[in-house]
């Protein structure tokens, strides 16, 4: 997704940097450590990792997050880039990063990148999507944009959600040992009531609504939401079924 509005996210989806709280624990920032946060969004993270004396730089790739974090935060170092191309200037003790993984692309590149941020005996303390993750949402997905006409809709398929395995397995190749890992759901309210389900397929799913025009648009969330509903809506609230891969790796000496 390339065009996030920054208000809206911080607003209606503040529980993505809350959720990271508890990953921030595992990062456990010391005040002499200089830390990247991968994918900051509006900042609220990295303040906090700041906030442990830490020095910390937070990249994203979306300009209007950016803008919002600095806004914010305007005594923290914040740069607009893609962590597939992003190179430090000096290398990091740790690179955090939270809700973010799941979008970059592709996942070799990123853990290369990853890998070289890192000094020797750094660390990777991350919290993304994980195999599995909105399996629902995506399985109704796919044949409602199908009635509409796109004849391979997985193929539009932003995200990247791994399994522990591979995960872990790609983060070797690049030098990063695994010493932690879980998979677990994380069933997630959504802001809304009964429009939540839409406002959150228009929040994140750009990538497969963006190019049907508003009747096809309409048809298909009408759709997702007569087939998700017995399955995801709890009164007149929605619950995706968020799962979440946390991982914790060190860069071998
Ligand atoms: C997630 O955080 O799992 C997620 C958010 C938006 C779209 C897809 C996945």
């Amino acid at each position: 997704m390339s065009e996030w509005n920054a208000l809206a996210y911080d607003t209606g989806y503040s529980f993505v940097w809350k959720h990271g709280i508890g990953v921030l624990d595992m990062l456990n920032p010391q005040p002499d450590e200089r830390i990247l946060d991968l994918g900051c969004g509006t900042g609220h993270l990295t303040h906090q990792i700041s906030q442990a004396g830490a020095e910390v730089v937070g990249i994203d790739s979306a300009p209007d997050m950016i803008d919002a974090a600095r806004r914010a935060y305007p005594h923290l170092r914040f740069e607009v880039a893609d962590a597939a191309d992003y190179v430090a200037d000096a290398p990091f003790d740790a690179v955090f990063s939270n809700a973010a993984l799941h979008w970059m692309r592709p996942p070799s590149r990123i853990a290369a990148h990853i890998a070289a941020a890192l000094k020797p005996g750094g660390r990777l303390v991350a919290e993304m999507g994980g195999h599995g993750n909105i399996q629902a949402i995506l399985d109704a997905l796919y044949p409602a944009l199908r009635a509409v006409g796109y004849e391979s809709p997985k193929e539009l398929n932003p995200w990247y959600f791994p399994s522990i395995g591979e995960y872990a397995a790609l983060l070797e190749r690049y030098g990063l040992a695994a010493r932690f890992a879980t998979l677990f759901d994380r069933p997630t309210r959504l802001e809304g009531g009964e429009a939540g389900l839409r406002h959150w397929l228009d929040m994140f799913a750009g990538t497969f609504l963006a190019p049907l025009d508003v009747t096809q648009r309409e048809q298909v969330v009408a759709q997702v939401e007569r087939d998700l509903r017995p399955h995801l809506c709890q009164g007149d609230t929605w619950v995706a079924d968020y799962r979440r891969l946390r991982i914790a790796a060190t860069r071998e000496e």
